[in-house]
């Protein structure tokens, strides 16, 4: 099948058999290996990418159900100016990583929810944990990463590089 995809704002364009997992167009076919497969079975969270702007699965999506979609990973976060965006800078302050292995599934989960709430009452605890059912980690016990999440929301920052954020406010990347 022919598709395009517009990955981190750029369009690509290929061929693909009709059973490709999103997971592994990002990983294999585009080199995207930020985006991390942990049990390839929608359990863990690290594969999550934005689609649309919203959070999914990328091993539970088919790439010939994503053609035509906007898909952000967690190279698109990263490569503005170099800078880290408002929550993996938050993170980073309260120690919300340490393999860093579910890291990236978690910047893309959780920059749904700042996003989503940024123009409103910042997410309660229960609320953050609630959002962070679908992404294990096998590290922080939680405690630090929703620190993190509380911390970029208190900072009033959208989920975009620091440097960038004026002129980022449309942009589907967290
Ligand atoms: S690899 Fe997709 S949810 Fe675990
Ligand atoms: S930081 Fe190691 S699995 Fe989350």
């Amino acid at each position: 099948m022919d598709i395009t995809l517009n990955v981190n704002g750029r369009p690509e364009r290929f061929s693909a058999p009709p059973n490709e997992l999103l997971v592994e167009r990002l990983r294999d076919g585009l080199g995207l290996t930020g985006t991390k497969v942990g049990c390839d079975t929608g359990q863990c969270g690290s594969c999550v990418v934005r689609l649309d702007g919203r959070s999914v699965k990328s091993c539970l999506v088919l790439t010939a159900s994503a053609a035509g979609a906007e898909v952000a990973t967690i190279e698109g976060v990263t490569t503005r100016g170099g800078e880290l965006s408002g929550l993996q800078e938050a993170l980073r302050q309260e120690h919300g990583t340490q393999c860093g292995f579910c890291t990236p599934g978690m910047v893309m989960a959780l920059g749904e929810l700042v996003d989503a709430t940024a123009d409103g009452p910042a997410p309660t605890e229960p609320e953050i944990r609630e959002w962070l059912t679908g992404n294990l980690c096998r590290c922080t016990g939680y405690h630090s990463v929703v620190r993190g999440v509380q911390r970029a929301c208190a900072a009033g920052r959208a989920e975009v590089p620091a440097g960038t954020a004026a002129s980022t406010a449309a942009a589907p990347e967290v």
